[in-house]
C-alpha cells in the first residue's frame, strides 16, 4: 500500500458538487470514488464528511458494511480464492495456504509492489471446477497446492491472466 501517493481530489469536487444537496447521497459518491480511485482514499471520505455534512465516522461504517467497498488500496490483479464448500472438501484451504507463501500476504491484503490482493470468497460458482479461484475475470480450475504457484509465476512474468 502507497500511503504517500498524493490523491488528487480535484475529480471528486464537481461530483460532490452534484451530490451535495442529495438525500442517500453517500453510497452513489462511494461507488464513484471506488471506480475512479480503486479504493476510498482517507483525503477523499475527509472532503465527502466536509461537503456532504456526513461524519467519517459514517461513512467509514457504511464502507465497511459493503464488500464493494476498499478501504486500502487494491492491488493490480485481484485474486480471489474460494474457500466454498466444494472447494474445502477438495482442499482449498491448502491452495490458499500455498499462494499465501507465494505472495507473502494474508488473506485481505496486497503485496508490497501493488501487483496482487489476496481475497478469499464463499463460491465462485465453479464448483465442479473445485478447488477453484479466480484471477481478474479469468477461473482456473482443478487447483494443486503444488502447482498454483505457477499461476501466480506466470501472471508476474506475462503480465495476464489465463
Ligand atoms: S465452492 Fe468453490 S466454486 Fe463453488
Amino acid at each position: 500500500m502507497n500511503t504517500n501517493k498524493a490523491v488528487d481530489l480535484s475529480k471528486m469536487e464537481q461530483v460532490l458538487e452534484k451530490y451535495k444537496n442529495a438525500r442517500g447521497a453517500l453510497i452513489p459518491v462511494l461507488q464513484i470514488v471506488q471506480a475512479e480511485y480503486g479504493y476510498l482514499p482517507e483525503p477523499v471520505i475527509g472532503l465527502i464528511s466536509e461537503r456532504l455534512h456526513i461524519s467519517i465516522h459514517e461513512i467509514v461504517g457504511t464502507a465497511t458494511f459493503y464488500a464493494q467497498f476498499h478501504l486500502k488500496p487494491r492491488g493490480e490483479h485481484i485474486i480471489k480464492v474460494c474457500c466454498g464448500t466444494a472447494c474445502h472438501v477438495k482442499g482449498a484451504a491448502k491452495v490458499l495456504e500455498k499462494i499465501s507463501e507465494a505472495l507473502e500476504v494474508s488473506t485481505g491484503m496486497t503485496t508490497k509492489d501493488n501487483v496482487f490482493t489476496l481475497d478469499e470468497v464463499a463460491c465462485l460458482g465453479a464448483c465442479s471446477l473445485a478447488p477453484a479461484m479466480m484471477v481478474d475475470e479469468d477461473i482456473h480450475g482443478k487447483l494443486a497446492p503444488d502447482t498454483v504457484g505457477n499461476v501466480i509465476k506466470e501472471i508476474r512474468e506475462t503480465g495476464v491472466s489465463r
